[in-house]
C-alpha cells in the first residue's frame, strides 16, 4: 500500500480528500499534519483529530506551525469554510490526542524511517513542508513523492482565488510555496487550473447523502456552507480542490500534465502568485533558471475525477 503523509488545514475540501485517502484501500495513511489556512492552526488541528477520531484514522495527528515563515497569521476565510473551518457542523469533545511532535518533525521522522516510500500530499499553506526542508533538506531524495494543491499557471484561464492573481494556500505562505516548489524532489502540483474543472454540484452530495452510508450523510452536511459560498459565485456547485490532489496520487492518468520551473511571488500586489516557465521555452535568463522542474497539472477528466470520488464514498 501507498504510504502517505497528509498535510492538510480541514477545511471542506481538505475533509474530502481525507475521506477519499481514508476509503481507498491502497492508501496507508500513516501520519496527518496540520497547516494554517482555512481555520487558525487551532482549529485546524481540532478539526483533524475530530475527523480521525469520528472515520477511525489511526494515524498520529500532529499540529503545524501556525504563522508563516515571514510570521506572518492570516485571517481565516470564514465564508467559505465557516466560522469552525468545517462548514458549521457541530463538532463534539474530542478525545484523540495530539502528537507531540511538531508537524515538521513528525514529516521528518516517518520520511527517514521510510526512504523512499512515502508520498507527502499538503493542501494547505506549505509552512511545515518549508519548515522541514530547511532543518533536513536531505528528506528531498528521500521522498517517494510530493503533491501540492496550491497555486494557478494560467491554464484554462485559472488565476486566483483569494486575491484577483493569488490562490489561497500558496498565498498564505508565499516564501514557503516558493521553496517547496524550487526544492529538488518528485513534486506534482495540482493547481486552480484544474481544480476548478472539476465541479460536484448539489445533485452529487444528495447522491452520495443517501447511498453513502456515514460518510456520504458527513459529507453533504459539511459541504452546505462551501456550496453556498460557490452558488453566490454564480457556480453549479463546488469546486474540487484539495480533493483533485488526493486523487492525482490514486490515479494520475487522470491528469495531464507540463513541466517546468515554478516561482512563487512574495510581498507587493502580487504576494502568493505563482507562475511557471515550461521546459523548453526560452527566455532571456533569469528568475526562473538553474530549478528543478515539477510537474504542473494542467488538464483533467473531470468526469473521472467525479468517478473515482463516488466509488470510493459509495
Ligand atoms: C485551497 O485553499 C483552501 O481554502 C482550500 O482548502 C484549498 O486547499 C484552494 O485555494
Ligand atoms: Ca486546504
Amino acid at each position: 500500500r501507498q504510504k502517505v503523509i497528509f498535510d492538510t488545514d480541514p477545511g471542506v475540501d481538505d475533509t474530502m480528500a481525507l475521506l477519499l485517502l481514508r476509503y481507498t484501500p491502497g492508501i496507508d495513511l500513516i501520519g496527518i499534519t496540520t497547516a494554517a489556512g482555512n481555520g487558525r492552526i487551532e482549529t485546524t488541528t481540532r478539526n483533524a483529530l475530530y475527523l480521525a477520531e469520528r472515520f477511525r484514522i489511526e494515524a498520529p495527528v500532529a499540529m503545524g506551525q501556525g504563522t508563516s515563515l515571514d510570521g506572518i497569521t492570516s485571517e481565516p476565510p470564514v465564508s467559505i469554510h465557516g466560522k469552525n473551518a468545517l462548514g458549521d457542523i457541530a463538532i463534539p469533545a474530542i478525545r484523540h490526542k495530539v502528537d507531540g511532535r511538531p508537524a515538521h518533525e513528525l514529516m521528518i521522522d516517518l520520511i527517514r524511517a521510510h526512504p523512499h516510500e512515502i508520498t507527502l500530499i499538503a493542501t494547505g499553506h506549505m509552512t511545515n513542508l518549508g519548515l522541514a526542508l530547511r532543518k533536513a533538506p536531505e528528506i528531498a531524495s528521500l521522498v517517494k513523492n510530493v503533491v501540492l494543491m496550491g497555486g494557478a499557471f494560467g491554464y484554462n484561464g485559472a488565476r486566483g482565488n483569494i486575491t484577483p492573481v493569488a490562490e489561497a494556500n500558496f498565498h498564505g505562505d508565499p516564501r514557503a510555496a516558493d521553496e517547496v516548489c524550487g526544492a529538488s524532489w518528485p513534486l506534482t502540483i495540482v493547481g486552480l487550473d484544474v481544480t476548478t474543472r472539476t465541479i460536484m454540484t448539489d445533485a452529487y452530495f444528495a447522491d452520495l447523502r443517501d447511498r453513502g452510508g456515514a460518510a456520504g450523510r458527513f459529507l453533504w452536511d459539511v459541504t452546505r456552507v462551501y456550496m453556498d459560498f460557490h452558488k453566490s459565485l454564480g457556480l453549479p456547485g463546488i469546486y474540487v480542490n484539495d480533493a483533485s490532489a488526493a486523487a492525482f496520487v490514486i490515479d494520475p492518468a487522470l491528469f495531464r500534465t507540463v513541466s517546468g520551473a515554478v516561482r512563487v511571488v512574495r510581498g507587493g500586489i502580487s504576494d502568493g502568485e505563482s507562475a511557471m516557465k515550461p521546459d523548453g521555452r526560452k527566455f532571456p535568463p533569469g528568475d526562473w533558471d538553474h530549478r528543478p522542474s515539477p510537474a504542473v497539472c494542467v488538464d483533467v477528466d473531470a468526469d473521472g475525477v467525479r468517478a473515482l470520488f463516488s466509488r470510493t464514498i459509495l
